[in-house]
């Protein structure tokens, strides 16, 4: 792994704090008047859903939520199962899932049915992070911070190996190994 290096910034802290603040002031203008139940994906949506919900102004329930991981391997396996539900019923209730990228869109698919079926009032779907270019399957994202290219980013939650989750931006990844 030690070829393995935080590259080049994407996106700066600045334009990450505008962002999730822009986004707050319009779940907050969208949802006036009525609660949210903010259910974040782990591990790679829990940074952007801690800056998030305190962006938000009408009061705000918060869970969390685990599928399947990529692992090691930098590209989906396709495969997602839960691996930590809900705490509670989310019938009746207005939830905001939240991502920190939609890549594939297969985790969001899969989410999106699941917590369908559960009943919600109603259910929104927020990526900080979308790789239209990248889609295996069309889901409906009602908010969007940045469109991104085909790059592999770390940083603000994202991960390589469970690494780079700590950094304040977004990078690309950087393969020493490649530039030879
Ligand atoms: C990442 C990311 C999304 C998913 C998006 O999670 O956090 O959940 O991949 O990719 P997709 O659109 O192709 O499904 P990952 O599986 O790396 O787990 P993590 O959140 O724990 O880092």
């Amino acid at each position: 792994m030690s070829d393995v290096q935080m590259g080049r910034e994407l996106l700066g802290e600045t334009a990450i704090r505008d962002k999730v603040a822009q986004l707050g002031r319009q779940i907050s203008a969208d949802y006036r008047g009525q609660e949210l139940l903010v259910v974040g994906v782990l591990k790679g949506a829990v940074i952007f859903a801690a800056d998030l919900v305190r962006q938000i102004t009408v009061p705000v329930y918060l869970d969390f939520i685990a599928v399947s991981s990529y692992g090691k391997a930098t590209r989906t396996s396709g495969v997602v199962r839960i691996l930590k539900d809900l705490e509670e019923s989310i019938a009746g209730v207005h939830v905001l899932l939240v991502e920190d990228i939609a890549d594939t869109g297969l985790t969001l698919h899969y989410l999106r049915e699941n917590l369908l079926a559960r009943g919600p009032r109603s259910l929104k779907l927020c990526a900080l992070l979308d790789k239209p270019d990248c889609r295996r399957v069309e889901v409906p994202l009602d908010y969007v911070g940045f469109q991104i290219p085909d790059q592999f980013v770390v940083g603000y939650g994202l991960d390589f190996d469970g690494r780079f989750r700590n950094l304040p931006a977004v990078h690309l990844l950087s393969r020493e190994a490649e530039k030879k």
